[in-house]
Formats: structure tokens, sequence, C-alpha cells
């Protein structure tokens, strides 16, 4: 037997108990004549104390940080104790050992503070994966999956894997692809997500599905998007989109309450695109805190009616005006106005300035305009804003799109400096009724935002087979009855993270047909993409609808990060790469022409 106990679990009460541990060595201390080394594992660190003889013994057979050793000894109390860990109260006193294996010395401290930087952590991530940190992310991220599992189960779902090595599921992002040696020319994509099975599965029945499965996008990355990343996907029969928020609001408060020890009574608010659009800019809102957004001025339309009055050319010019009011700030020197319109100039942000205006403790107005405004006037544009005394207002003009991206992404700068966001409090938001369709300028063409299997919803099917998808003139886009079209789809937000996205499907083969003919595919295409589909549909499909959750997303949330990575156990790099395996790579000639595949001229 290797070992009696775990390095986590010896306290007071194994007093005079012998008992043999086995791990690596985080630390060894000489203290004169005797020895202290840390014993590491999984559960935990223990003391052990090699007295004189052993300590000299240690001298001949050496050890270093990381050997895996075996220790068998006494467990005693300590005179130093340490309270800051659960063994921190005893040590064992021992009384032999041996040197299961050796170590070269690691490249970082495998300690909490460690001194490795990012991209050494990931090449050596099974030396990483020691840490105390990523240990208890990787806990967590089991938490979360024991608690979906289990909420899943209760409800009557069934977990069914479904294939990786397949056809293309468009979900917006490119395919990963794997070239087959027995169909030669052909490939497989790999799936970025279940979408097509799950509603497959409907069709033959099994009501309540569920899969915890890894998804592939090639598509670009930030810190809370991988490459290959998982998801907790659902989908249920007969259900309408209530059944579904209700079903999947009980999961989430599942996982708080078993993860978290968070009992989230409230209700989950819920918010329609267009109202979160307006409110705050974005469509993914972080709702721990208010700080709305006050739309001045909206496709050229001056809702503040004092713009009218007002000889200012970046408002008059601009398409939108939209202001964010922050309290308590109107003493902001002129240093911070400064540094926050350097803030929105930054390339990420990309705006040309920050107009704002200081309503005083007092009352008293003043704006970084007052040449182009008269007192009347700017009290006017402030009630607007609904200005409380001591309030900066900040006030981005600019296209619409941009305008509203930074605003927003204004909003959320302003609540973390103001201490708004609270890694420890959690809010869930419905977001619900997205467009069903998305302007594509570079085909003049529509794209379908969520994906092309979402119905619309009920009281806009008639809108989309009575017309015709063309958009005769790029320009009045918007005028089309397409882009007016909703979706019966919503996302799952918490703290201004998409958790969570799904949709009520189409069913019917006509409908489905409609949708990939309004996305540019004439029925030669569509047969060919997704003939199985259209055909399942003929053989008395159900109503049905899903959602899938981002797994790791959630996980990093919880455990209040913003990077996905930290809770992968191997995880890409920014570049897509695994700098451990040193993935992707060349593959040999003799494979390459196993594979019928010829390589074009190297990119430098
Ligand atoms: P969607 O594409 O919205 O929906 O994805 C669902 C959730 O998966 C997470 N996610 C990601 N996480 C990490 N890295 C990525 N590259 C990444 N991309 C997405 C997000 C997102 O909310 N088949 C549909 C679901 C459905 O309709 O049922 C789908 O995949 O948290």
């Amino acid at each position: 037997m290797y070992r009696t106990h775990t390095c986590g679990e010896l306290n007071l009460s194994k007093i005079g108990a012998q008992v043999t541990l086995a791990g690596w060595v985080q630390t060894i201390r000489k203290f004169g004549a005797i020895t202290f080394v840390d014993l590491r594992d999984r559960y935990g660190i223990t003391q052990l104390l090699f007295n004189e003889e052993l300590t000299l013994q240690l001298e001949k057979n050496s050890i270093g940080r990381e050997f895996v050793l075996q220790a068998t000894g006494i467990v005693k109390e300590r005179s130093n104790k340490n309270l800051k860990i659960a063994t921190g109260e005893i040590e064992i006193s021992i009384t032999n050992y041996s040197i299961l294996n050796k170590s070269i010395t690691p490249p970082f401290t495998i300690q909490d503070d460690t001194d490795g930087g990012d991209e050494l952590r990931m090449k050596y991530r099974y030396l990483d994966l020691r840490r105390n940190e990523i240990k208890k992310n990787l806990e967590l991220r089991y938490a979360v999956n024991r608690a979906a599992r289990n909420y899943l189960h209760q409800q009557g779902f069934m977990d069914i894997e479904t294939p990786f090595l397949i056809k293309s599921t468009p979900e917006g992002a490119r395919d990963f692809v794997v070239p087959s040696r027995m169909n030669p020319g052909e490939f497989y994509a790999l799936p970025q997500s279940p979408q097509s099975f799950k509603q497959l599965l409907m069709v033959s029945g099994y009501d309540r599905y569920y899969q915890i499965v890894k998804c592939f996008r090639d598509e670009d990355l930030r810190a809370d998007r991988q490459p290959e990343f998982t998801q907790i996907d659902c989908e249920m029969a007969f259900v309408e989109q209530e059944d579904i928020l209700q079903t999947f609001e009980g999961l989430v408060k599942n996982i708080f309450k078993e993860v978290n020890q968070i009992d989230y009574k409230e209700k989950v608010e819920r918010i329609s695109w267009d109202d979160a659009m307006w409110n705050y800019g974005n469509d993914k809102p972080d709702t721990r805190f208010e700080l709305k957004v006050q739309n001045l001025k909206v496709k050229g339309e001056n809702l503040c009616t004092t713009l009218e009055e007002i000889k200012f050319d970046v408002f008059n010019s601009a398409e939108t005006v939209l202001a964010i009011c922050i309290p308590n700030a109107s003493e902001y020197s002129r240093k911070q106005t400064d540094e926050l319109i350097e803030w929105v100039k930054r390339p990420q942000i990309g705006m040309r300035g920050l107009a704002f205006i200081k309503k005083g403790k007092d009352g008293i107005l003043k704006s970084s305009f007052d040449k182009f405004i008269n007192e009347t006037q700017l009290n006017s544009f402030a009630n607007y804003c609904n200005a409380q005394q001591d309030d900066l207002i900040l006030i981005l003009a600019g296209a619409e799109e941009k305008t509203r991206k930074a605003i927003s992404d204004l909003r959320m700068e302003m609540a973390e400096r103001l201490g708004l966001r609270n890694k420890n409090e959690f809010k869930l938001l419905w977001v619900f009724d997205f467009p069903l369709f998305e302007y594509n300028e570079e085909g003049n063409s529509w794209v379908a935002r969520h994906h092309p299997f979402t119905a619309p919803k009920p009281s806009d099917i008639e809108i989309m087979i009575n017309n015709d998808p063309k958009i005769s003139n790029a320009s009045k886009y918007l005028d089309h009855p397409y882009a007016k079209i909703k979706a019966n789809a919503y996302d799952m937000v918490l703290n201004g993270n998409e958790i969570g996205g799904g949709s009520i499907r189409i069913h019917q083969r006509e409908l489905q047909e409609k949708m990939f003919a309004a996305l540019g595919m004439d029925i030669e295409e569509q047969l060919h993409k997704f003939g199985f589909l259209l055909g399942a549909f003929e053989y008395g499909a159900p109503p049905h609808g899903g959602i899938a959750f981002g797994f790791d997303r959630l996980c990093a949330i919880l455990g209040g990060s913003e990077s996905i990575r930290d809770f992968i156990a191997f995880p890409k790099n920014n570049a897509g790469r695994d700098v451990m395996l040193d993935a992707p790579a060349t593959i040999d000639e003799k494979q390459l022409h196993e594979l019928q595949i010829k390589l074009g001229s190297k990119k430098v």
C-alpha cells in the first residue's frame, strides 16, 4: 500500500497514529540538525519532520522540489501551528521514507503566487495543474458538471452522445475539418454544436435530451472563447418558450445552490432585445447595476428636442447621441475627464471624443460644450438625461452601432471604477425577441442571427411567408419586412456575459425551406447540406426547442474569473495553439499521401 492517508486529512484527532503518506515535495527547510518537508497531493499539504538521523540520510540521498516521496511516521501535535490549512496543527514525525521518483527542477514554483508567466505555465500545463488555484477551478468545474447532471436527470433528461465526425453545422463560425482517408477528397467537419442531432433526437421521440459536450469553432479567440469548448446542450419536445425558460432557470439556480451555496430566490428578470439595446446599448447587459443609457438622438432623429436648438456639429452631424449619468462624480477633475476622453479614443472603443455635463451638488450645470449651449438649453438637456445632483453626464456621438457599443463599454468601465461589479453577486437575465435576421453588407443579404433552425415568433411567420427576402435597396434594408421579424429565441445572461442561448425551432419542412431560401440557399444547396433534416421533418417532427450553455464560461464566472482558460485542464492559447503539445503541427508526407492531400506553397 502506497499510503494510508492523503496529505489533506490528518488533524489532532489522529495524534499518535502511524501513517504513511505519498505525494510531491513542495518545500524543504533545514532547521539546524532537523529538516521539515511539506508534502503535497491533490488533497492538501502535510508537514513532515525528519529527525537528526533521517536528516543525515537525506544529505546522502538528497531530495528536491517535486520529488515523489513516500513517508511513514507518527502524527504529532505541532508546536508552531499554521491555522490557515486543515493539517496545520499536526506534523508527521518520520520513521522512514523512500523516494518513489525524482524530479528535475521545475521551470516555475508550484505555489499559489507562482513566478511562472502565462506561456511557460501553458507549456508545462501538467505542472501548473498541480497548483492549488487551478486545482480549485477544476474542482469547481466538476461540481458544476455534477449539479447540472443531477438536475437534468431529475427532470427526466437523458444524456445521449452524438458524433464528432460530421457534416457542417453552421453556428456562425468556420468549421474545423478532418480529411477522410477512406473517402479521398472528402472531409468531415467537427460540430460547432450538436444542433442538428439534438433536433433529430426530438424527431426520434427522445423528448428531453442533454449532453455535456465538446464543440469546435474556428473563430477569433478572446478571454471567453476557445476553439474547442464545452456546452451543456439541451433540447425538449412539446414545449413553448415559457417551458424552456422555467426549466433552465431551474438548472442555473440549482447550480448556484450546489456549487456556490447561493439560494437565488428572485424571479429571473426578462428583457426584450429592443429594450436591452435601448436601455444598455447591448444585448447582454450587466444588470447588477442601473446606469441606464439615455437615447438623445437615434437614427438621425432628435429625441431630445434641445439638440435641434443648439449648433454643435459633434451632435448635429452624428447619427446617434447617447449618454449615461454617473452618480457621485460631479467633482471629477479636469485630469479625470481628460483621462476618460483618452479612454474612449482608444482603438478598441474608437470614438472621436467624449462630451460631458457636470451637475454639481448645488445643482449648477457646467458642460464641456458651454460655447454652444445656453443655460436653459443645458437645463433641458440634463433633465432629458434625468441627471441628479452630483452626476457626471457622459455623452457619446457617432454612428449607431459604434456608439451603442462604446456607451455600453463605457457603462461597464464606469461601473468597474465605481465598484459596482461585485464578483460575489450574481444577476441573471433573460433576453428574448431577438431579430431573426441580420443584414450582411458584403452580400447584401440576410444571415441568421442565432442559427438557421430558429423559428420566427408565431406572429411573424406570416411576414416571412408573404414577403420576398430579396433586398432591392441596400441603404434601406431596415425598411425590408424581414428586418422586423423577431425570432423565438432567448439568451441567458449572467453579470453581463452570455452564458447560454437557444430557441424554439422550425419543425415543418416548408418553413425550414423558406428559411434556407431567405439565407440565399437554392433548393439544390439545401438538399446537399440539409437534406437529412428536411427529410426528417416529413416523418412527424414534434414541436421542439432547446438551449445550450457555455459550460466553461459559466464555470469561470462562478469562480470569479474573466478567463475561461483557467477552468479548462488543457486549454489553447490566444493563437489557438496548444503550446504544450505544440499543436497544430505538420504531418508527414506518408500521411498526406494516404489522405491524397497536396499542400500548396507554405505561407510565410
Ligand atoms: P450558441 O452559439 O449561442 O448556441 O452557443 C451557446 C453558448 O456557448 C458558449 N460559447 C462559447 N464558449 C466558449 N468558447 C466559444 N468559442 C464559444 N462559443 C459559444 C456561449 C453561448 O451562449 N446550438 C446552439 C444552441 C441552441 O440553439 O440550442 C448554440 O450553440 O456561452
